[in-house]
């Protein structure tokens, strides 16, 4: 299946994807899906806790709280078939769209669920739109089939509407709701049946020359039947056929109509990944294009994740592993720092448990613990100089400020702060002028969820309240002009936790002032990470 011959095999079968979806359309149980058929759990049951614990807001502090479940969720790996699949998790809320952002920067393929009475959501939509911006290809599964449902042209009319997409059936569901019995592989010419007695078990397969096949009588009851012939043979007039280089390139997305919770439709999208990809893919660094199959090892951190062992303060930075075959014990270059590191214990994550990983592939996600040298952006060479580009940093919506409310715990609020700056959690200024902090989110969830772990993680309460300031933007420039700036606007200026200067204003003319006033200073709304 491979174009790419010089792949090696290893890299070649590995497919690391994300899902995305609305919530509730399905994500965890399709995981949970994935975890079975993988081998990786033994029973159904065993992720359904992150999905339950995401309901309300303080179920959703207490999953922060048990780091065990939400952290091993982050990456998990599974082998299926001749495969090994990387699956990357997208936290759901949508005040955590940066996290979501950054991993999708680590992923190859997306699946995106849709509820079949639903269709397309809002969440999907703007999850939709960060993909299509790095053309990744997609793969949708239509869920609930057993559930009242639209329309079947109703919904792919609509996904290629709404997303500006081609559609092509791999899969056509007989009947809906109470009457969905199965669905016909368009791809395979098979027809696959859903058993209701046992929601963990496979669907049966049978064999199908054709839709005049006379077998199809046996298995699907005769109105079921007429209306399949009929809308099969308009979906194939109407509708583009799977066309595996316009996948690759983002323009087409394979549908798939399913039940996750029955386990109908899982396998089939499970071979649809391993079979039509894609491998790992070229990532780009500022220097140069870098290929899977180099030798050398590289790879970037695109999250960092603080206290998943709340007994030790110790940091899990997730790496991409873009090129080469990882060894445990590598030494490889930190580039930022220019330090040699030794990654003696990196983990792998398999469901519910952490594993030693003694060695990993291009295409690989990788946890390194670490003390807070390893930050997101951050490359990991066996030498050259890399920078990998495309990791978004947000521009903070909104801006708080936060104090101890015991004053005397002001230093320990810094460093949980910094920690929670280099997590990519918020983004922390520490004023020029006075004490305190301002945090900045995207998502005002953020700031609860941020309270909760202080108190939770430092044993700090905290308070964060209205702040003075609604904008943040980062000054660049000459070291001159910088500092003239620096000096005559002490009010304004904070530094962020890699110490960069920061201008902090509410109103639109002091940024328009700025610009006109000091020659050779930029103000950006964001920074790269690198
Ligand atoms: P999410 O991660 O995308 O938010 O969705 P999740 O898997 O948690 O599923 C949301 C709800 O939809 C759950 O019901 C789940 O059982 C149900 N569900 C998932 N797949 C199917 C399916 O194929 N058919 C039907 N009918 N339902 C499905 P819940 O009532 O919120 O939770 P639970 O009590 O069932 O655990």
């Amino acid at each position: 299946m491979t174009n790419r011959p010089a792949l090696p095999p290893e890299i070649a079968r590995r497919r690391t994807f994300a899902i995305i979806s609305h919530p509730d359309a399905g994500k965890t149980t399709l995981t949970e899906k994935f975890l079975l058929f993988g081998g990786a759990i033994q029973m159904a049951g065993q992720v359904r806790a992150k999905g339950e614990a995401r309901r309300t807001r303080s179920d959703f502090m207490k999953m922060e709280q048990d780091r065990g479940i939400s952290v091993s969720a982050s990456a998990m790996s599974f082998e299926y078939r001749e495969f090994r699949y990387n699956l990357v998790d997208t936290p759901g809320h949508s005040d955590f769209s940066e996290d979501t952002y950054r991993t999708l920067t680590a992923v190859d393929a997306a699946i995106m669920v849709i509820d079949g009475a639903k269709g397309v959501e809002s969440q999907t939509r703007k999850l939709f739109e960060v993909c299509r911006l790095r053309d990744l290809p997609i793969l949708t599964f239509c869920n609930k089939m057993d559930r009242e449902s639209r329309d079947t042209f109703e919904i792919i009319d609509e996904i290629q509407e709404n997303l500006a997409i081609d559609v092509a059936p791999a899969s056509w569901p007989i009947g809906v709701g109470r009457d969905f019995i199965g669905a016909y592989d368009l791809i395979h010419d098979r027809l696959d049946i859903m058993d209701r007695a046992d929601r963990n078990k496979v669907a049966e397969t049978v064999a199908i020359s054709g839709l005049d096949d006379p077998k199809l009588e046996e298995h699907v009851p005769a109105d079921l039947l007429e209306k399949l012939r009929e809308e099969v043979e308009m979906a194939r007039e109407l509708l583009p056929a799977f066309d595996r280089q316009s996948f690759l390139e983002g323009h087409m997305t394979p549908i798939w109509f399913g039940s996750a919770i029955n386990s109908f439709g899982v396998k089939e999208l499970m071979d649809g990944i391993g079979e039509y990809g894609p491998e790992p893919l070229v990532q780009k660094a500022t220097e140069r294009d870098v290929a899977p199959e180099e030798k050398k090892v590289t790879g970037f951190v695109f999250k960092v994740q603080a206290n998943m062992d709340p007994k030790h303060r110790d940091r899990v930075a997730f790496v991409r592993l873009v090129s080469g075959h990882f060894q445990r014990g590598m030494k490889l270059t930190h580039v930022r720092t220019k330090k040699p590191m030794s990654v003696s214990n990196p983990v792998l994550f398999l469901a519910a448990d952490r594993e030693l990983a003694e060695e990993a592939w291009g295409g690989d996600i990788m946890g390194i613990p670490n003390h807070g040298q390893l930050r997101i952006g951050d490359a990991l060479t066996e030498g050259e100089v890399l920078h990998f580009t495309g990791i978004p940093s947000f521009a903070p919506e909104l801006l708080q400020s936060v104090r101890a409310t015991d004053p005397m715990k002001g230093k320990h609020l810094e460093k949980a702060l910094m920690q929670f700056a280099e997590e990519g959690a918020a983004k922390v200024f520490k004023p020029a002028i006075g004490s305190g902090f301002i945090v900045g989110v995207v998502g005002a969830l953020q700031f609860e969820v941020l309270a909760s772990r202080i108190e939770l993680e430092y044993g700090i309460p905290v308070r964060f309240e209205a702040s003075q300031f609604t904008s943040a933007r980062w000054v660049q420039g000459d070291k001159a002009a910088v500092e003239k700036l620096v000096n005559a606007n002490k009010q304004h200026i904070s530094y962020d936790h890699d110490g960069d200067v920061v201008f902090l204003t509410r109103l639109q003319w002091d940024i328009d002032r700025v610009a006109r006033d000091y020659e050779g200073v930029t103000l950006s709304a964001t920074k790269e990470m690198m």
